[in-house]
């Protein structure tokens, strides 16, 4: 063996260990350059190939050209080889089991105040009421001249009533929309009105703002029995097929006859609302003729529902807007 040829073979030993050692792609490229770059032994050993006589130069080109071609076929192998490991390598540390339970978003849930609300609208449309708003700040008249309570009237003193600049009230009822509604509209009609209102008592088992809903009919042949059996279905649509009413006689200067409403709850009876047959008064301030038409009117409290529907132990904790309590109803 010449010793031109046992220096290719040392130089193609030397670069199969190089290759082999190197532990990165950098290191490889590196490991690369210090053969086959510029300045490289298997290119020094290219550049002295002119040196020779023409025979001897074909057979020692070809050798030295296998020698780089199977350089770069090694470092080609062993390029693959690392990046197959750094990928395997990032593959482990970024595992992702896509089997374990995803976190999930919070997701909200209507007040209990709106879901009563809704369920309250649901049965009335279904009766065939419309629905109707009206104001929360409302005139004088709407909230309580045209309901039969002039301004000395004694009720007007126990509706602590909030008072607007120009001569206007927080409505301290939604009977005001009675007045909205029917004045300009020819009967017969059926209305709800569910809303917030405002009375100027603060206590544990009062708010300054709650929520009522009034419902009210007029046609020409409407009685109180009409108006119990409504609040009959109400009651039992809201409470359960047992609920038991019980009405009690009472006085509201916008109805006559009129009566309270108690609902049964276990063994107690609750205040439920106000309800009786629309004062005639009422209905002329209207334009509605009382000779020709009659019509019944209800209103109660919807946070008092919510409250028992819901077991909760007391108004406040509606309008706290603490998501720990809302979150179980
Ligand atoms: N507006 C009354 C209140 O807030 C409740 C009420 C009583 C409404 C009798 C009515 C009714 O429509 O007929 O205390």
């Amino acid at each position: 063996m010449s010793a031109e040829t046992s220096e290719i073979q040392e130089l193609g030993r030397s670069a199969r260990q190089a290759i082999a050692a190197a532990q990165s792609p950098q290191a490889l490229t590196e490991a690369r350059a210090r053969y086959l770059g510029r300045k490289g032994s298997v290119s020094a050993l290219l550049r002295t190939l002119g040196e020779l006589d023409p025979a001897e130069r074909a057979a020692r080109g070809q050798a030295v050209n296998q020698l780089k071609q199977s350089i770069e076929a090694q470092v080609s192998e062993r390029r693959a080889e690392l990046e197959g490991r750094a990928q395997d390598r990032s593959l482990a540390e970024t595992r992702l089991d896509i089997s374990l339970p995803g976190t999930v978003a919070p997701a909200g849930h209507l007040h209990p105040i709106t879901q009563v609300t809704r369920d309250m609208v649901a049965f009335f449309t279904s009766m065939g009421f419309a629905v109707e708003e009206g104001p929360e700040v409302e005139t004088d008249w709407n909230n309580f001249e045209a309901l039969n309570m002039p301004p000395e009237h004694p009720a007007r003193d126990e509706q602590d009533t909030f008072y607007v600049e120009g001569g206007h009230v927080l409505r301290t009822h939604t009977s005001n929309v009675q007045i909205r509604v029917m004045t300009g509209r020819k009967p017969p009609f059926r209305f709800i009105a569910p809303g917030r209102v405002y009375r100027h008592d603060l206590s544990p088992k009062h708010s300054p703002m709650f929520h009522q809903i009034e419902g009210f009919m007029v046609d020409d042949r409407v009685t109180f029995g009409d108006l119990k059996g409504v609040l009959y279905a109400f009651a039992r649509h809201l409470m359960g097929s047992e609920t038991e009413l019980r009405f009690r006689a009472n006085h509201f200067p916008f109805t006559e006859p009129s009566a309270e409403m108690d609902i049964r709850w276990g063994d107690e009876w609750l205040e439920w609302g106000g309800c009786g047959m629309i004062h005639p008064h009422v209905l002329e301030r209207c334009e509605i003729d009382p000779e020709v038409w009659q019509g019944f009117a209800f209103g109660m409290g919807i946070d008092r529902t919510a409250l028992h529907r819901y077991g909760l132990p007391a108004l406040r904790v509606l309008f706290d807007g603490d998501v720990r309590v809302l979150e179980q109803v």
